[in-house]
C-alpha cells in the first residue's frame, strides 16, 4: 500500500510570503542589489525551521531515565552480536556523526553490505526506516541489524539467554520493565528510547533562526534563501531536520531499486530512496545510499547537473543553473547546520 505521504506532492515552496520575496529578487530591475533581496526572503523563511522543544516518545514506550541508561549499555555492548565484536555503535559512532565514515557498510566476518550506514542522529522524528523506508518503528528496526547475518549476526533467543546469565542486565531490565525482564521487545524498547535522545547539538543556524543575526554570515543567509527558492532543496529537505520523510529519486547511477523494491509497480519509488536529514552534514562524509559521494561540493554539484534521466525521476529534479557566487553561497549555508559535538561518555558495562 502507498503511505499518505508518497501520495502527496512535496510543497515546492515555502511561505507565499517567501516566495514573493524571492520572485523580487529574481525580477529585481537593473541595478537592484538582488543579495539584498535574497536576505530578505531568507528572513522570510527561517521560522519554518524552528528546533522542536522537546523530543516526540511514542506512548507504548516512553521515555524513562533507566530505559535510556540501559539502551545505552545495549547500543555500546558488542555481546550483542554473534561475534561479540560489533556493537550498535561499530557502525553508527558518534564520531562520524553517527554513521561509520565508510561509502558502504561493513558488518559480520567483514562482510562489505549493499547500503551506506546512515546516521541516527534525530531519528526520534523518523517516520520509516531504512534507506527504504521498510521498517515502521524504531522498535521494530533494533532487531533487524541483530539478527541480520551480514550485521551482527546474532540469533534472538541465544542473546536473551546471554544477557540473562549477565547479573547486572537482569536487574536493570526488571527495574525498567518490571515482571517483563529480559525479551526482543524489551532489549528493542530500551534501545529505540537510547536512540530518541541522539539529537544533534545546536549549530550556528539554530542561533540565527532564533534571532542572532550575527551567527551565520551573509552568505549563507543567501544560500538559505537559495536552498527553499531557486534551489528547490525544500521541495524535499523541509523543517528543521531538513528531510520531508519520502521518498524520491534523484538521478543516481545505482541500480537499487530502493523503495521501489517493496512497492513493485509505483514508477515513481524505482531508486527512491528516504530523504536524509541534514543536521551536522559535516560530520557525516561519504554521501548517498551508496556513499558514492566523498563532499559536499560533490552532492552539490549532482543537484547542478540535474541526475539521470529516467521515468522515475523526481519532477523537482532539474538542471539547476547556479553561478559560481551562488554555488559558495548554498556551500556557505550547508556548512552552518553542523554544531558542536555533543560529549559522549562511554558507559562501563555490567560483567
Ligand atoms: C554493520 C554495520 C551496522 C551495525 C552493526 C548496525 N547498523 Fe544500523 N544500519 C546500518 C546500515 C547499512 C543501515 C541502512 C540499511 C538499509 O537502509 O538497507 C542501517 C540503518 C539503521 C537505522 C535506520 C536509520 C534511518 O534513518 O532510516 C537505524 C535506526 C539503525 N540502523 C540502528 C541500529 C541499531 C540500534 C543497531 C544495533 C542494534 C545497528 N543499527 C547496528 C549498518 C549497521
Ligand atoms: C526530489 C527531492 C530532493 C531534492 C529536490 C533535493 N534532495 Fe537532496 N536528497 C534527496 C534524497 C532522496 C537523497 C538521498 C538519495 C540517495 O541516497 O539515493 C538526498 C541526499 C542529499 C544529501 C546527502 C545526505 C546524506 O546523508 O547522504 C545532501 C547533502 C543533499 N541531498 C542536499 C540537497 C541540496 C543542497 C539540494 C538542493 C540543491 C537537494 N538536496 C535537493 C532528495 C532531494
Amino acid at each position: 500500500m502507498l503511505r499518505k505521504r508518497e501520495e502527496r506532492r512535496p510543497a515546492a515552496l515555502g511561505k507565499l510570503a517567501a516566495a514573493g520575496a524571492l520572485a523580487a529578487a529574481l525580477l529585481a530591475p537593473a541595478g537592484h542589489a538582488a543579495g539584498e533581496d535574497l536576505l530578505a526572503a531568507a528572513e522570510a523563511y527561517r521560522d519554518d525551521f524552528r528546533r522542536p522543544a522537546s523530543i516526540p516518545f511514542p506512548e507504548d514506550n516512553p521515555y524513562t531515565p533507566a530505559k535510556v541508561a540501559l539502551g545505552k549499555l545495549l547500543y555500546y555492548d558488542t555481546r550483542l552480536s554473534g561475534s561479540n565484536l560489533l556493537s550498535c555503535a561499530s557502525c553508527h559512532n558518534p564520531g562520524f556523526g553517527w554513521g561509520d565514515g565508510q561509502p558502504l557498510a561493513v558488518g559480520h566476518g567483514m562482510q562489505v553490505l549493499a547500503r551506506r550506514t546512515p546516521t541516527i542522529l534525530n531519528a526520534a522524528w523518523g517516520e520509516t526506516f531504512f534507506w527504504d523506508g521498510r521498517a515502521a518503528t524504531l522498535e521494530e528496526q533494533a532487531l533487524g541489524p541483530i539478527q541480520a547475518p551480514g550485521e551482527m549476526n546474532q540469533e534472538l533467543g541465544p542473546l536473551v539467554a546471554e544477557l540473562g546469565r549477565i547479573e547486572g542486565y537482569v536487574q536493570l531490565f526488571e527495574a525498567s520493565f518490571p515482571q517483563q525482564g529480559i525479551t526482543p521487545e524489551t532489549i528493542a524498547k530500551a534501545i529505540a528510547t537510547y536512540e530518541r535522545t541522539v539529537v544533534s547539538s545546536r549549530a550556528p543556524f539554530d542561533e540565527w533562526v532564533e534571532g542572532d543575526e550575527t551567527a551565520i554570515s551573509d552568505a549563507a543567509k543567501r544560500g538559505f534563501a537559495l536552498f527553499n527558492g531557486k534551489a528547490r532543496c525544500t521541495a524535499c529537505h523541509s523543517g528543521w531536520n531538513f528531510t520531508d520523510e519520502s521518498f524520491h529519486d534523484i538521478g543516481l547511477p545505482s541500480d537499487d531499486l530502493g523503495r521501489g523494491k517493496h512497492l513493485p509497480g509505483v514508477e515513481a519509488l524505482e531508486h527512491a530512496f528516504k530523504t536524509p536529514g541534514l543536521r551536522d552534514l559535516s560530520r557525516r562524509a561519504p554521501y548517498m545510499h551508496d556513499g558514492s559521494m566523498a563532499t559536499i561540493e560533490e552532492v552539490v554539484d549532482h543537484y547542478i547537473g540535474g541526475g539521470i534521466q529516467r521515468p522515475s525521476l523526481s519532477a523537482e529534479m532539474q538542471p539547476l543553473p547556479l553561478s559560481a557566487s551562488e554555488r559558495a553561497d548554498l556551500l556557505a549555508f550547508l556548512d552552518t547546520l553542523t554544531g558542536d559535538l555533543a560529549p559522549v561518555v562511554l558507559p562501563v558495562l555490567p560483567r
